[in-house]
């Protein structure tokens, strides 16, 4: 209760200090000091996954810290109809500031998909259409031409693949994993799987072309997401396990290991408007609802839209919508930049993340250390230490 109060109190006086307009659209969503010093739990075990008995452990914690933190960690890439993929590209950086390209190196493609052209770099397209288990839900299988059904090898996406509500499709890069161990560089995970590599790095850009038609189906209460479609990244080890469990050890998302989402449909009554959102626990204690932009982007249903996200090496994640994004092999930094730069103060919506006061164990020890982050008594210093998500509509670049 103490610390109820406490938060509104925070809360109330960011909002007297800050300008916070009505929420509405923009073409431009800025968070700032992104990334902190964290942990989570990965998975250690999955026993009798495809029965009613499954369970799963999970180990010792895993620590994060620095930029973009802990989504700086290898990331898979999710896709939820009606949406049809025209493009999508990843590339990394050495280093990229937004803002400072005399700091910058540039972008290099790292992977690459054009459905008109049938090209394909670097990518394997996943869905979940693998073996069901009650306690997991379905394995990923490899995803055939339409995106969703199985398929007993990779296949490319078919030019103009529209997904329907709810259903889904995830890129990997085409790195096999090693076997399934908490000693290797996937981790454990779900037996029978295709097991890939997510997109690796700390700094990098997704770049998407999509349409995002309004369904034509009509809305019933057999859809979870009538007509939210949505683009979004997670931990890799999260779809390898297991990404709507209904054991939270069998998913290391709970214990924040990293979600971000780019473009989200979040209701049915905000059917056409884009929200960006993180599931960490930077500065929030509900996960499930997460740190989300204030601001929107707009879906537009009858057009392909072009745009992506940044997480460059100063602590910003900055998510775009504009026609002039690019997909060629190589981006300079100026590029990016000008890009960045071309919307107007009103067009771009900024948040700052909290600031979190941790300091990960020194030496190797990965276990037995006392978290900050650790539920209950240990909140009280996990909000001590922070600042609540300061949100000003700002133009910081
Ligand atoms: C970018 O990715 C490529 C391919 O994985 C890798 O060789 C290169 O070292 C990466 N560059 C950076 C700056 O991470
Ligand atoms: C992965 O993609 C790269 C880039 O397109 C390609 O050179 C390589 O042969 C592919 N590897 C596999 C295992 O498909
Ligand atoms: C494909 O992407 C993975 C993950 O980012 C990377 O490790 C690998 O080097 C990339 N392959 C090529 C050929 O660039
Ligand atoms: C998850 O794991 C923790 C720690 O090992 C344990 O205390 C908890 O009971 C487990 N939860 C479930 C639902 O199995
Ligand atoms: C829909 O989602 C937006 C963004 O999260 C939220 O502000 C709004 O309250 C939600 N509307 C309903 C009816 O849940
Ligand atoms: C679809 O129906 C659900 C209730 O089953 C409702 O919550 C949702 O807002 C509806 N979506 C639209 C776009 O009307
Ligand atoms: C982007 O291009 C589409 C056509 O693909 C067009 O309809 C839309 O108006 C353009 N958006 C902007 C902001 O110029």
């Amino acid at each position: 209760m103490l610390l109820q109060n406490l938060l509104i109190t925070v809360a109330g006086l960011c909002e007297l200090s800050t300008v916070v307009n009505a929420v509405q659209s923009y073409q431009k969503i800025e968070f700032s000091n992104v990334g902190f010093t964290g942990s989570y739990t990965p998975v250690d075990s999955i026993k009798n996954p495809d029965t009613d008995k499954c369970s799963c452990s999970v180990g010792s914690k895993e620590w994060f810290s620095g930029d973009n933190a802990p989504i700086s960690e290898a990331v898979s890439v999710h896709f939820r109809g009606p949406l049809t993929l025209n493009q999508f590209a990843f590339y990394n950086s050495s280093s990229f500031t937004v803002g400072d390209s005399s700091s910058s190196s540039s972008w290099n493609r790292v992977a690459y998909f054009n459905a008109q052209s049938q090209t394909a770099e670097n990518v394997t397209f996943l869905t979940k259409a693998g073996t069901d288990s009650p306690v997991l839900g379905k394995a990923l299988s490899f995803a055939g031409s339409d995106g969703v059904s199985s398929s007993t090898t990779a296949s490319l996406l078919s030019a103009d693949t529209l997904i329907k509500s709810d259903d889904e499709y995830v890129i990997f890069s085409n790195v096999s994993c090693p076997k399934s161990s908490s000693k290797n560089s996937c981790g454990v995970y779900r037996d029978g799987i295709p097991a890939l590599h997510g997109f690796v790095g700390d700094i990098k850009m997704f770049v998407f072309d999509f349409d995002m038609p309004t369904e034509t189906q009509s809305n019933s209460s057999s859809f979870d997401y009538f007509d939210m479609p949505a683009i979004w990244l997670l931990n890799d080890q999260i779809p390898r396990t297991s990404q709507y469990p209904t054991n939270a050890n069998c998913s290391c998302w709970a214990s924040g290991c990293g979600e971000f989402d780019i473009f989200e449909v979040m209701n049915g009554t905000e059917r056409n408007n884009l929200y960006s959102t993180f599931h960490t626990f930077q500065g929030i204690e509900d996960l499930g609802t997460g740190i989300q932009a204030g601001g929107y982007i707009s879906r537009d249903t009858s057009n392909s839209m072009k745009g992506g996200v940044v997480f460059d090496s100063n602590g910003n994640t900055v998510v775009f919508m504009s026609n002039d994004t690019s997909f060629d092999q190589s981006i300079s930094a100026d590029s990016v930049n000008s890009l960045l730069s071309a919307f107007s103060q009103d067009e771009a919506y900024s948040t700052k993340l909290a600031t979190i006061s941790a300091t990960a164990p020194s030496s190797t020890s990965k276990s037995g250390a006392h978290s900050l982050f650790e539920k209950g008594a240990g909140n009280l210093w996990f909000y001590a230490f922070t600042f609540l998500t300061s949100v000003a509509h700002t133009m910081l670049f």
